[in-house]
């Protein structure tokens, strides 16, 4: 008989959960969900190696373990360090982990332009909503702030690396995602920054999966840049069948009408995508009769764009039909075919500047 796996006992903000050895604290925490789940701008689930670099998650072991019951002396980031059998955590419930996080939120607007009104990541972005939730108003920064150039990385996607938190995610990607990773951050300290070694073009069949994996506005779609503004669109879980077989086929298009204005992967209440796709499926499938329709995508992630459903909702009933008595209202009709009056003697389309009352039958008049 298969031996049990003893789980170890946590308490995160006083709310208990089992979980097996070798769970960072985060997870734990993602295990119990709602607010007790630190914010996480660096760790993503399906990269391995990813964490540790931004500090948002940090938390106060009050309780270190059963055996060893001392707290430890600083906050740790709770997406590095692994729970112990016993171990008692403070996320929410701790005024200096919530102090901490305000100062590192400060940290990561630096250089940060916070230019979310122009910027396409608005609305789904991690960094606006955690500067929502534990920024200052203010900034003490005196310095010039370092800016850069926006680079296009290719055909489809633009780095904008003013933007750029440094999280790494996009160089775990490329680097367990795609056959050659040809991007990476260059330099140390507040030179780093993203970059391909002398501008080399992003050309790799899953490398669009970066975009979806950055926080911010720092690498963006080309094909969708600008074209609307993401709380307008309304997503949809579509699929195909993909040649590729390393693509699931499985996505979420943002449609308004008919058209479809992006493709992405489908992610989850973390902002993690469930699946990686492959670049044709995100850049060249931009005709609804590309895919198989699912039906509208409940959106779970703590944003703005959680707030548009429209599932199981009731068009308005039209008054007019009943007004008009059953009779189809015409609203919107060419003038000229409905009536004699001011009826043009010429094509009005082929006459240089405004039509004068000459061009008109005066007789109908
Ligand atoms: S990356 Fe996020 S916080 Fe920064 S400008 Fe864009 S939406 Fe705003
Ligand atoms: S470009 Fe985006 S994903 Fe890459 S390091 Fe910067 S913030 Fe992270
Ligand atoms: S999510 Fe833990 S350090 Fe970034």
């Amino acid at each position: 008989m298969a031996e049990e796996k003893k789980l170890f006992k946590v308490k995160i903000d006083n709310i208990s959960v089992e979980v097996e050895p070798g769970t960072t604290i985060l997870n734990a925490a993602r295990g119990i969900g709602g607010d007790v789940v630190p914010p996480a701008m660096c760790y993503y689930s399906k990269l391995q190696g990813s964490g540790g670099k931004c500090r948002t998650c940090l938390v106060k072991v009050t309780k270190g373990s059963e055996a060893d019951p001392r707290p430890m002396p600083k906050l740790v980031a709770s997406c590095r360090t692994t729970v112990m059998d016993g171990m008692e955590v403070a996320n929410i419930t701790s005024p200096e982990v919530l102090e901490a996080r305000k100062g590192i939120v400060e940290f990561l607007l630096i250089n940060h332009p916070l230019d979310c009104p122009v910027c396409d990541q608005a609305g789904e972005c991690d960094l606006q909503d955690l500067s929502y939730e534990h920024g200052a108003e203010g900034t003490r920064y005196e310095f010039k702030r370092r800016t850069f150039d926006k680079i296009d990385l290719g055909d489809h996607i633009q780095l904008h690396m003013t933007r750029c938190i440094l999280c790494y995610r996009c160089v775990f990607t490329a680097d367990q995602l795609t056959a050659s990773r040809e991007h990476g951050v260059l330099d140390r300290g507040d030179h780093s920054q993203i970059s391909t070694y002398i501008q080399n073009n992003l050309d790799n069949d899953f490398i669009g999966n970066v975009i979806d994996v950055c926080p911010v506005g720092a690498l963006t779609d080309k094909t969708a840049r600008f074209k609307n503004r993401v709380w307008f669109l309304k997503p949809v879980d579509a699929h195909r069948n993909c040649d590729n077989p390393k693509c699931c086929g499985k996505v979420a298009l943002w449609m308004r009408g008919d058209e479809v204005f992006r493709v992405t992967a489908r992610k989850d209440q973390y902002g993690e995508v469930e699946n990686w796709i492959c670049d044709t499926c995100r850049f060249e499938k931009k005709d609804v009769k590309d895919w198989t329709i699912e039906g509208p995508r409940k959106i779970d992630r703590h944003s703005v764009i959680s707030q548009g459903h429209y599932v199981n909702t009731v068009k308005p009933k039209d008054p007019l039909v009943e007004v008009l008595d059953g009779r189809q209202p015409k609203l919107l009709f060419d003038i000229h075919t409905q009536s004699e009056v001011n009826r043009p003697t010429i094509d009005l389309s082929k006459i240089d500047g405004p039509a004068h009352s000459d061009d008109f039958n005066k007789s109908q008049s």
